[in-house]
């Protein structure tokens, strides 16, 4: 089922005792917002309206720089105000996911029972079973609440944006729902409860951020990819490597500028993300990549990991040949490569060996790279 989605992160965050808003603050590396809109790319929302506070606008623009699908709405005085500004973004979808941005690690797999549950409903939520005892203070006695069918709602919620619509507009204006599977319940449609999970937790107080910052690690996975590409030298005055012009009495031949290192580097890349290679994107039969600067490639690649909601981790590259020298161009390769991948320069390697003249690099007829890539993906 295709689906949009909502995520609101217009709240002041007061429970949690810090300055900035808990959606801002830093989580393993990354604004805690980011954490939701990676991995409800990766799951394949169309699109992702983030409800914020009109003077928190920059921020969550540099919260999600560089990602796809997503837009800004305004936030309102309560949760359910802003969920309401945030429906109206998701206009025209069929399946809706309202989800707080406070609650980092929603996955892949949450998406996919929120959505098979609501072929036969008009909402889905993932809820766990209480487990400790009950206990409700009554003056200054406490007493014992039996939690038999009782459940805890977490979110993302998911909902057939037309029921959600009239649901809402039939809520009373003096009273404030605290979940939105409660608008459907009152309007008397069905919610089908999905598997609750730990890692949907709501980041609420102080001491939750420790908690998620431990809890990062398994939100994540790590995943490798390799390249190799060869170019045979042809009669001519420099090569391109690594995106990086280098004078020789040679040039490499090839369709594109036939830079070695970066079409083994986007290779990794892909190969990473199960995307297949090169030459499935960008066809050598087709004249269009004829002379093409290869950075094309790099960067189309690096756009298909954050559309998955992944992020490169490191890459690592290897060129093979006797000349040209590279030792003189590494650092510049490594800048080039940092530029176009957006990462920072500790986290790009560039090295090169020979092969003591043997074989086809030994006898310079050619060159050829390697490259390694890991990419942080979501579960
Ligand atoms: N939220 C919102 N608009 C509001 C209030 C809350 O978009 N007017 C969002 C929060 O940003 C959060 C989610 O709703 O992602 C769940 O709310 P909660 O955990 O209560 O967050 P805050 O309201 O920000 O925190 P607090 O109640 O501690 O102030
Ligand atoms: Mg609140």
């Amino acid at each position: 089922m295709r689906f949009s989605a909502v995520i609101v992160a217009a709240g002041s965050g007061s429970r949690a005792g810090a300055e900035t808003p808990k959606q801002w603050r830093d989580l393993a590396g990354k604004p805690v917002v980011r954490w939701s809109v990676e991995a409800l790319l990766g799951a394949g929302a169309e699109k992702i309206a983030l409800v914020v506070r009109p003077e928190d606008r920059a921020t969550a623009e540099a919260a999600l720089a560089g990602l796809p699908r997503w837009s800004l709405a305004d936030g309102g005085a309560t949760r359910s105000g802003s969920v309401r500004n945030g429906l109206a973004a998701a206009a025209g979808a069929e399946a809706v996911l309202i989800h707080d941005a406070a609650r980092p690690f929603v996955t892949a797999a949450h998406v996919a029972n929120l959505l098979k549950a609501l072929e036969t409903s008009e909402g889905a939520i993932p809820a766990l079973p209480v487990s400790d005892t009950l206990k409700r203070q009554v003056g200054d006695r406490i007493e014992t609440t039996p939690r038999d069918g009782l459940w805890r709602a977490q979110t993302p919620q998911a909902f057939r944006l037309d029921a959600l619509n009239s649901a809402y507009a039939a809520w009373p204006g003096d009273s404030e729902p605290t979940d939105d599977a409660a608008v459907i319940e009152r309007a008397g449609g069905r919610v089908a409860l999905t598997p609750g999970d730990p890692l949907l937790m709501k980041l609420t107080y102080p001491e939750d951020f420790p908690m998620a910052e431990r809890l990062a690690g398994a939100a994540r996975i790590a995943r490798i990819g390799m390249g190799l590409d060869a170019h045979r030298f042809g009669d001519g005055d420099g090569v391109w490597l690594c995106g990086v012009k280098i004078a020789h009495d040679k040039c490499l031949i090839g369709h594109s500028d036939a830079d070695a290192g970066l079409h083994a580097l986007t290779d990794a890349i892909l190969g990473a993300i199960g995307e297949g290679d090169i030459g499935d994107h960008f066809p050598p039969t087709d004249p269009q990549w004829k002379g093409a600067s290869s950075d094309i490639f790099l960067v189309h690649a690096l756009k298909l990991v954050q559309a998955k909601g992944g992020r490169l981790a490191n890459v690592d590259v290897t060129l093979v040949c006797e000349r040209p020298k590279i030792k003189p161009h590494r650092q510049a390769m490594r800048q080039r490569l940092a530029e176009l991948l957006d990462l920072p320069l500790d986290r790009v390697s560039v090295k090169a060996t020979t092969t003591e003249g043997m074989g086809f690099a030994g006898r310079e007829e050619g060159l050829a790279a390697q490259a390694v890539a890991c990419v942080e993906m979501p579960v």
